[in-house]
């Protein structure tokens, strides 16, 4: 049977469907069929954020499904940016009137540090805010708008500031997890302290779709790349949350009746080295862009060199494929780059991502 009829058991007892469907990048306007569909097919868990800017789709999605609301499972995010208490009661609160739901089952924080230092790697830690922001959240919970109460892409160190801190244990972290992306001492850590881990971006947001290693693995079971990336992420006990706009793709993805073998899942595990930097495209690049903004640089066209030029374009564009393929205007932008003004921590960021781009073709 598809894990999507079965449970995993939070912390603090509530059940939480095992497979849940992302959202993100789901524009309201299709929200409500999206969702609509995803509930038909079988998924009974909907991962949604205030940031995503598609609640009022969602809720209205879910109660289109005419299901039971306790028979959907539905998260919500505080957004990063919102670091203050009075800020945290004012969201939750919208959140429930654009869901219009009386309470959400799962309320995470969005992230430790507002996006654009997330991005750009910075080092404030936010503590006492996001104490401030979960005290928010353990009276939402103390007051039955929430079922559980969970945070997303915490590190330990944002963990433990909130187990010091808190009354009410974090029950869940939502981090990215896939092949070739598998933080592995995060989750041993978020185990031993008894959080689930839900894994974001399960199909490394469609840029695993093309990796032909494990395109063999996924050939050898009869299953779709999707479907192998859903499993494993499964047979590490992780919660994974796949998106698709596809009504095909929707049931395909929660067909996980097989079991990939141990020689497999090493295989798997052993990908690792090879693509994590290459699936880290946006990342790398929103961080590239925030420390040129910081020297000045504010459009590439500033770049002075046509090399360096062409690697920044490869990098925004977002697409592995279209990076081994300008290996040539790499290696070109590389020697652009260490003779350019460029800082040298953005030389490195470079020549480190140069250096995957060869390492993975080979
Ligand atoms: N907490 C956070 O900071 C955070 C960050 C990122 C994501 N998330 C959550 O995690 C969810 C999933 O991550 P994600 O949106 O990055 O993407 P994902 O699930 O890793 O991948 C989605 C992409 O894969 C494609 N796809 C899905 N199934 C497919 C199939 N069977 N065959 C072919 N293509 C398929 C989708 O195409 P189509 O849509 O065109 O079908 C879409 O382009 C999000 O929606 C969100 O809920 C959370």
């Amino acid at each position: 049977m598809s894990e999507l009829k079965e449970f995993y058991t939070l912390a603090n007892g509530v059940k939480i469907p095992k497979i849940g469907f992302g959202t993100w990048q789901l524009p309201e306007e299709i929200a409500e069929e999206t969702v609509l569909s995803a509930l038909k097919t079988g998924y009974r868990h909907i991962d949604t954020a205030a940031a995503y800017g598609n609640e009022r789709g969602v809720g209205r999605g879910i109660r289109a499904s005419g299901l039971p609301r306790e028979e959907v499972f539905v998260t919500t995010k505080i957004p990063a940016e919102i670091k203050t208490y009075a800020g945290a009661k004012e969201v939750i609160a919208k959140s429930l009137e654009n869901l219009g739901m009386g309470y959400v089952d799962l309320l995470l924080i969005h992230a430790p540090k507002p996006w654009d230092e997330m991005h750009a790697g910075g080092k404030e830690p936010h503590y006492e805010e996001n104490a401030a922001v979960w005290r928010a959240m353990e009276e939402a919970y103390d007051a039955g708008m929430v079922r559980a109460v969970g945070v997303s892409n915490f590190q330990k160190d944002d963990i433990e500031n909130i187990l010091v801190k808190g009354k009410i244990r974090p029950q869940v972290n939502q981090i990215k997890a896939h092949i070739g992306n598998y933080p592995e001492a995060l989750a041993d850590y978020c185990r031993s302290e008894g959080i689930l881990i839900e894994a974001y971006s399960p199909i490394a947001t469609g840029r695993l779709l093309r990796d032909g290693s494990i395109a063999a693995v996924a050939e050898k079971y009869g299953v779709s790349i999707p479907q192998l990336c859903v499993k494993y992420l499964l047979q590490k006990g992780l919660l994974p949350l796949p998106k698709t706009t596809h009504r095909e793709y929707m049931a395909q993805n929660a067909q996980t009746d097989f079991n990939i073998s141990s020689e497999d899942m090493a295989f798997l595990n052993g990908i690792k080295a090879a693509s994590s930097r290459l699936t880290d495209l946006p990342n790398i690049g929103k961080k590239l862009e925030s420390q040129l903004k910081a020297v000045g640089i504010h459009d590439f066209e500033q770049l002075s060199e046509t090399g360096a030029r062409k690697a920044w374009l490869a990098i925004l564009e977002n697409d592995p494929s279209a990076c081994y393929h300008r290996l040539a205007a790499l290696e070109g932008a590389l020697r652009g780059v260490e003779k350019s003004a460029l800082p040298a921590e953005v030389k490195e960021e470079l020549k480190a991502f140069v250096r995957a781009a060869k390492g993975q073709k080979a």
